[in-house]
C-alpha cells in the first residue's frame, strides 16, 4: 500500500497569490465536518446548509428526463441557449417587473459562478467593493480572489441588520466600483425595503459604481411581495441582478444561476466563462426552463413551510436564556447572538469564539451550525431552517440542553 505521507516535493508546493488569498467556504467545511461524523454512525442534526429539502418538482425532473432521450446533451451557447436566457427575461419581468432583453441574460454554473464572473470581469487591483456585513461568504472571498478590497460597512442588530443608503453614502471613495446588496440576506434573513433600495441605487449611481444586487433568495420573503431594484426606471445601467434556481425551485445540485446586466457586462461574462466552464449543463438548462415557464405553486408551498419553520425556530429560541435573534423577514436562516456564552460575558462562558462554540457544539450535542466569523461577525451563528420539523425540534432541544448546562 502506498504511503499516506506527503513526499517532500509535495510539502513545498507553492500556490498562486490569488488562490492564497482566500479559504475554503466555511459553510461547505461544515458539512464535511457533519458528515464525517456521521459516517462514523453519530446522529447529527445539520443546520449548516443552506439547502432546501424539498425534492425537486416532478415536472422539472421530467423535463431533464426528456431532455436525456431527446439527445439534448452538446454543448450549448456558452451564456446559455436563447430559450432559457428568454425565460429567465420573462419570469423576472412576470415575477419582479423588469424588462431585460435575452442578450442581457447570462446563464450560469450557479448564482456563485455569475457573482465570479461579475467580480472577476469588473475589479481590478485596490478597487473597492462595498459588502453589508454580516454577508455572505463568497462575496469576500471572490473580491479577495480578484484583489479587489472589501470595505465593510457596519448594520446594526438592534436595527435588525438594516442597510440604509447612508450607510453607503458614508463609505464610498472615488475606488468604489462595486456596492452588494443581498435582500433578503444570507445570513441574517433582514430584508431592504423598496424605497430604501431606491436610494440605495441613487447612491450607487451617482457614485459611478455598480449595485450587484443578488436576489437568490428573493421569492422567500415573509412580509410583502419579491421586489428587484432592476424594475425601477432608468435603473438597468447601474444595476446587475444574480439569481439562481437553487433555492427558489430547490434544485441545487442542478447548477443554473443567472445574470442579467446591460449587454456589455454580458458579454464580458461571457468571455471569461468561455475559457472556463463554458455552457451550464444541457440537461440541467432544460430542466431550469421547465421550472421558470412550468407552475409556479411549488415555490408558494415552499414558502408557506419555510414561514412555519420559521417561527418554531423563533419561539425555541426565545426559550433559551442569554440567546437572542433578530426577526429574519425572508431567506431560511436565523443568525442568533450567542455573545452572552462568550469569554468576557458576565455569564458562565462556553468558549472563546463562534468558532470554538460551534465545534464544541458538534462534538457534544452533533448539531452543525456555521459560525459567525465566516459572515464577518463575532458574536452570532447561523441556523439554516431549510430542514424537516423534526430535525428542527430535536436539534433545537439539543440546543437548549448545550446553553443550559
Ligand atoms: C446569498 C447567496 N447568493 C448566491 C448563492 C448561490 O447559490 P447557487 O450557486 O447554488 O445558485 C447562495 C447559496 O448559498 C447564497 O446564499
Amino acid at each position: 500500500m502506498q504511503s499516506l505521507e506527503l513526499s517532500p516535493r509535495a510539502k513545498a508546493i507553492t500556490f498562486s497569490d490569488r488562490v492564497s488569498r482566500i479559504s475554503i467556504s466555511s459553510t461547505a467545511a461544515v458539512t464535511m465536518e457533519a458528515e464525517k461524523l456521521r459516517a462514523q454512525g453519530v446522529d447529527v442534526v445539520d443546520f449548516g446548509a443552506g439547502e432546501p429539502d424539498f425534492p425537486t418538482p416532478e415536472n422539472i425532473k421530467e423535463a431533464a428526463i426528456r431532455a436525456i432521450r431527446e439527445d439534448f446533451s452538446k454543448y450549448t451557447a456558452t451564456g446559455g441557449t436563447i430559450e432559457l436566457r428568454q425565460v429567465i427575461a420573462e419570469r423576472h419581468a412576470a415575477d419582479l417587473g423588469t424588462s431585460y432583453a435575452p442578450s442581457e441574460v447570462i446563464a450560469t454554473a450557479g448564482g456563485k459562478q455569475a457573482i465570479f464572473n461579475v467580480i472577476c470581469s469588473l475589479i481590478n487591483p485596490g478597487d473597492e467593493v462595498l459588502l453589508p456585513v454580516p454577508y455572505w461568504v463568497t462575496f469576500c472571498d471572490v473580491i479577495n480572489y480578484a484583489n479587489g478590497r472589501p470595505v465593510m460597512i457596519e448594520t446594526r442588530e438592534e436595527d435588525d441588520f438594516n442597510l440604509t443608503a447612508e450607510m453607503i453614502e458614508k463609505a464610498m471613495t472615488p475606488r468604489t466600483r462595486l456596492v452588494i446588496v443581498n435582500s433578503p440576506s444570507n445570513p441574517s434573513g433582514a430584508v431592504v425595503a423598496p424605497e430604501e433600495f431606491g436610494r440605495i441605487l441613487e447612491t450607487t449611481a451617482r457614485h459611478g459604481a455598480w449595485l450587484l444586487s443578488d436576489e437568490c433568495y428573493c421569492h422567500f420573503l415573509y412580509e410583502g411581495r419579491p421586489f428587484s431594484v432592476g424594475s425601477i426606471p432608468g435603473a438597468k445601467d447601474h444595476v446587475i441582478l444574480i439569481g439562481s434556481v437553487s433555492k427558489t425551485y430547490a434544485m441545487t445540485g442542478w447548477r443554473v444561476g443567472y445574470a442579467l446586466a446591460p449587454a456589455p457586462v454580458v458579454s464580458a461574462m461571457v468571455k471569461l466563462q468561455s475559457h472556463s466552464t463554458s455552457n451550464p449543463s444541457s440537461i440541467a438548462q432544460k430542466a431550469a426552463v421547465e421550472a421558470m415557464r412550468g407552475p409556479q405553486n411549488s415555490v408558494q408551498l415552499m414558502l408557506n413551510e419555510y414561514g412555519r419553520r420559521r417561527n418554531f425556530v423563533m419561539e425555541k429560541l426565545r426559550e433559551i436564556q442569554g440567546v437572542h435573534c433578530s426577526v429574519p423577514r425572508g431567506a431560511f436562516y436565523v443568525y442568533p447572538n450567542i455573545g452572552a456564552f462568550l469569554d468576557g460575558s458576565s455569564a458562565k462562558p462556553k468558549a472563546a469564539s463562534p468558532n470554538e462554540l460551534a465545534g464544541r457544539l458538534l462534538r457534544e450535542k452533533a448539531v452543525a451550525v456555521v459560525p459567525g466569523e465566516a459572515f464577518g461577525t463575532q458574536q452570532h451563528f447561523r441556523i439554516s431552517y431549510a430542514t424537516s420539523m423534526e430535525k428542527l425540534a430535536e436539534g433545537l432541544k439539543r440546543l437548549k440542553q448545550f446553553f443550559s448546562e
